[in-house]
């Protein structure tokens, strides 16, 4: 049996600001969340602040979107990890599919964004993934070789790694059980292969993909799936906190 927490993380993107983010973790904070499940949530950064002072105390974690490598200069637009460090944010989502699509990031600079978010102390979220045309080409996992080989020299004790399939964002369609699984369990032998077995026998790995109240119990029934990265099904009350419930379940079976 695993010894990993099931970990559910809301990756909001450019949707809620303050006055919806703090409706919404005002709802979040009213529900009986289960003991056993992990939860995170990570707004946009200007409805940080709001949302960390309704989230101190409680056991729902507070994440950015995005950390800048440097620890502050002349770097319009971005943000430093002291700064979300000094708000209470405690973890943060790096090299997401958007950013590296849409934003220029690359391995490169999502792995000196990760270290420096760890030197800060926040715990990192990377996120990795292959597009449709990459899975066509049945390089799946050569790319998530490629992408993970930059956390070697991170501590694994402040790492999650999403697998986050491209094709699977924002479009409805989730990889199935078996393909999740299958990327799982390759991420977790190259982590073992960066680190140790140890570190990688306990290093969560979340889904990400369309990841929704009917499909969570079958996606995070499989061994190396560790929690989920949720997208639109993070936006509302009802479904984000159904997915946890559904690991909530999952994670009583386990341990009975
Ligand atoms: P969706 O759940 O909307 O597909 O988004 C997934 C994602 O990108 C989370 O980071």
């Amino acid at each position: 049996m695993s010894t990993r927490r099931f970990l559910i993380a809301g990756n909001w993107k450019m949707n809620h600001g303050v006055a919806d983010a703090t409706a919404l973790v005002e709802r979040l904070l009213q529900q009986d969340l289960p003991s056993a499940v992990d939860v995170v949530v990570c707004p946009p950064f200007v409805s940080l602040p709001a949302t960390a002072m309704l989230l101190t105390g409680s056991r729902i974690g507070l994440g950015a979107q995005n950390v800048h490598s440097e620890t502050q200069g002349a770097f319009t637009g971005e943000v430093a990890a002291p700064m979300l460090a000094e708000l209470g944010v405690e973890w943060v989502i790096i090299g997401h599919s958007e950013r590296r699509a849409m934003f220029g990031e690359s391995d490169a600079t999502a792995a000196a964004r990760a270290r420096r978010a760890q030197e800060e102390g926040l715990t990192v979220i990377f996120c990795l993934g292959e597009t449709l045309a990459e899975r066509e080409a049945e390089q799946t996992l050569d790319v998530i070789r490629r992408q993970a080989s930059v956390l070697a020299g991170l501590d694994p004790a402040r790492l999650v790694v999403a697998y986050e399939p491209v094709w699977a964002i924002g479009t409805g369609i989730t990889a199935t059980p078996e393909q999740a699984q299958e990327a799982h369990r390759f991420l977790r032998t190259e982590l073992a292969g960066l680190f140790d077995d140890n570190a990688a026998g306990a290093l969560r790995i979340l889904y990400g993909g369309s990841l929704k109240p009917a499909n969570a119990a079958e996606t995070l029934s499989q061994p190396d799936v560790d929690g989920g990265l949720i997208g639109g099904a993070s936006l509302d009350v009802e479904p984000f906190s159904a997915i946890i419930r559904a690991a909530a379940v999952l994670a009583a079976g386990e341990s009975s």
